[in-house]
């Protein structure tokens, strides 16, 4: 599905960053930061222009392959990785940061990564996250329909159990992020310290 989307010249989520982690990039302590489920590359060649060390994870090739371009011209080096994060190891303690921007999974692989999004962080290392709400589908600006993917600031409570949260709130903002996130929405907020 993500390759069909992906596959135009387009880039369906624009290439500027997510504004949630541009107004917020200071909180992710400089060093490595993780995307997971980074797509077209927007905000992993954001995170690159502001001096992080990025490593890009999403399971659709032409995604990345677009991501890979956004860098080449911009001038900046990502590490860019194949893989299906339900499977690809994050590793222990390694990451200063870790993103996740609207990336829709079902809650059980939800729970599973985010565990994994826990070990994965060093001490004191960040989370940051932006994502839709079951509010969301009145909206219908992005995110599909089934509400399994959408995520609340008590599901985050709950997965997130031994994280400090600096940060968590839903609302309802304009995003205006490519053609396919458009418009009035309803989102989830988190920086969180481990
Ligand atoms: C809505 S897009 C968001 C892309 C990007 N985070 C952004 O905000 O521009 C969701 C992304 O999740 C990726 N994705 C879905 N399931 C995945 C999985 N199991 N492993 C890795 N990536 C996945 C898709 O390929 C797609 O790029």
């Amino acid at each position: 599905m993500w390759d069909e989307r992906y596959s135009t010249d387009e880039y369906v989520y624009g290439t500027a960053p997510n504004i949630f982690l541009k107004q917020n990039v200071n909180s992710l302590p400089k060093g490595k930061v993780l995307s997971l489920a980074e797509g077209e590359g927007r905000n992993a060649v954001f995170l690159a222009q502001q001096g992080y060390t990025v490593t890009a994870v999403d399971s659709s090739l032409v995604g990345l392959e677009k991501g890979m371009k956004l860098a080449k011209d911009q001038g900046v080096d990502i590490e860019f990785i194949h893989a299906d994060l339900m499977k690809y190891d994050l590793g222990q303690n390694q990451w200063h940061g870790i993103i996740s921007i609207f990336f829709p999974l079902a809650r059980l692989d939800r729970k599973a990564l985010h565990k994994k999004v826990v070990n994965g962080l060093r001490k004191n290392g960040v989370l940051l996250l932006e994502a839709y709400t079951p509010e969301q589908l009145k909206f219908g600006t992005g995110g599909g329909n089934n509400i399994e993917f959408m995520q609340s600031k008590k599901s985050l409570i709950d997965e997130f159990t031994s994280l400090n949260f600096n940060h968590l709130i839903e609302l309802e903002r304009t995003v205006i992020e490519g053609t396919c996130h458009t418009g009035m929405a309803s989102v989830v907020q988190a920086i969180a310290t481990k």
